[in-house]
């Protein structure tokens, strides 16, 4: 006995997480990215991180065989660039989301919270996702900001108990 799909959904639904998007560049060298609240620091020494990619993942390919990818940890009020990456629109997210070029070309989201640029490192069967793991070659924050948090199925704030939208 298993449970059931919507149960296990809204079971889900109840743990809070931040919000990152994982860019990287395509085959065709084009900055993409996917909103993934999948993700989850894994070791300390060597630093590595995972996160999980859904089967569906439009360009799975360019994160699980790509060489690098860049896990940009998104700030309270970036609900916005979520949004893009979650339910792209007729134009690429990265011409209307503000980046720049990081180490490896890797397109770095402007205002976020932190960013790790990471080396693939291994990627494993989850189901229905992927497991990527990343080896974290640099990383980068800013202490003035705060996180933005999904939870309960909308976007929150830390610092209260309403929905932000
Ligand atoms: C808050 C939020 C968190 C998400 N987390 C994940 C995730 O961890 N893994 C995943 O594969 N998709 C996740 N998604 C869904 C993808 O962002 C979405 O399916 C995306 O459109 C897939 O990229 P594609 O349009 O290139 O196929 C999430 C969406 C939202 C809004």
């Amino acid at each position: 006995m298993t449970v059931e799909p919507l149960q296990f959904r809204q079971a889900l639904s109840k743990f809070a997480s931040g919000v990152t998007v994982v860019s990287t560049l395509s085959p065709q060298g084009e900055p993409i990215g996917v909103t993934v609240s999948a993700f989850s620091s894994l070791s300390l020494e060597p630093p590595l991180i995972l996160i999980c990619l859904d089967h569906a993942t439009s360009q799975l390919r360019a994160y699980t065989d790509g060489s690098h990818f860049c896990v940009n940890i998104l700030a309270a009020g970036q609900q916005d660039v979520s949004n893009a990456f979650a339910f792209p629109g007729p134009r690429p997210p990265f011409d209307v989301v503000s980046h720049e070029s990081g180490s490896f070309g890797l397109p770095l989201i402007k205002g976020t919270l932190a960013s790790l640029v990471c080396e693939r490192e291994a990627v494993y069967p989850g189901g229905d996702h992927e497991i990527v793991v990343g080896a974290v070659m640099e990383a980068m924050w800013d202490d003035s900001l705060d996180p933005l948090i999904y939870a309960g199925g909308g976007y929150r704030s830390l610092s209260g108990p309403e929905k932000v939208s």
